[in-house]
């Protein structure tokens, strides 16, 4: 079974943009829900500011993708456009990009909160996990363009006559302001709890 390294994108993997992008596209239809679009370009600018995580394999097959953007004069960061090749879901791949753009988030804005929007079970999953809260939309950014981000999604429609309320994706959000009282997070410990499924997913951060 091939390895699957897990890391923080740089602007050489630009070349997986196009592909992430269709990813993203066909699996929103097969899941028939919603979801932002993103241009080749904007992936690949994510890359480029080192803002994205991508996992590939050891003989560079594209695995998976998400990146983070702050919000808000950086009073937020949202992990955003979580997406895994179906050849190789199942395999933790997910929980591990996930844990990643957390770590990332946290050491490039240590103060902001952190917020995820999702439909999806595993998602919610995971993010729990990580110490995420499920909270309504007023909690998080009232960044105007963040919430334009939404509008290629086919439920903006529900958001907009909501007032940016609620919409079908559950909100989700992590206060660093949370760890004065818990303490910072144990990676050691978070990383032999979540047990990613498959030894051979391998998370490289620093
Ligand atoms: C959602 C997605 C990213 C998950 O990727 P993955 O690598 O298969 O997920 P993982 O293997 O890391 O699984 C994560 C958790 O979800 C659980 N899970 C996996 N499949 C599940 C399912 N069908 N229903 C419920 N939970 C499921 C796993 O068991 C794991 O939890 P656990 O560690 O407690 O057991 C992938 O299916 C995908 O790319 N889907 C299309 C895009 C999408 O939905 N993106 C999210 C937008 S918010």
């Amino acid at each position: 079974m091939d390895t699957i390294i897990v890391r923080v994108a740089e602007e050489k993997d630009g070349k997986y943009a196009q592909e992430i992008v269709d990813e993203m596209a066909s699996s929103a239809k097969a899941r028939g829900t919603g979801i932002a679009k993103r241009t080749p370009e904007y992936v690949a600018g994510k890359m480029k500011e080192g803002k994205g995580v991508i996992a590939l394999t050891d003989k560079g097959q594209w695995v998976g993708f998400c990146y983070i953007e702050s919000w808000g004069h950086e009073k937020f960061v949202a992990n955003s456009g979580l997406i895994v090749n179906p050849d190789f879901r199942g395999r933790g791949v997910a929980k591990a990009i996930k844990f990643t753009a957390f770590r990332l988030s946290r050491k490039k804005f240590p103060s902001a909160k952190i917020f995820g929007l999702t439909t999806g079970l595993q998602v919610m999953k995971i993010n729990n996990e990580l110490g995420y809260s499920p909270v309504p939309f007023s909690e998080l950014t009232d960044d105007d363009e963040f919430w334009k981000g939404c509008g290629s999604c086919v439920n903006f429609p529900i958001l907009t006559s909501k007032n940016r309320k609620n919409c079908l994706c559950t909100g989700m959000l992590y206060d660093p302001e949370w760890e004065k009282e818990r303490g910072p997070k144990d990676w050691d410990k978070l990383y032999e709890k979540a047990n990613f499924a498959d030894k051979n997913v391998i998370v490289e951060f620093e």
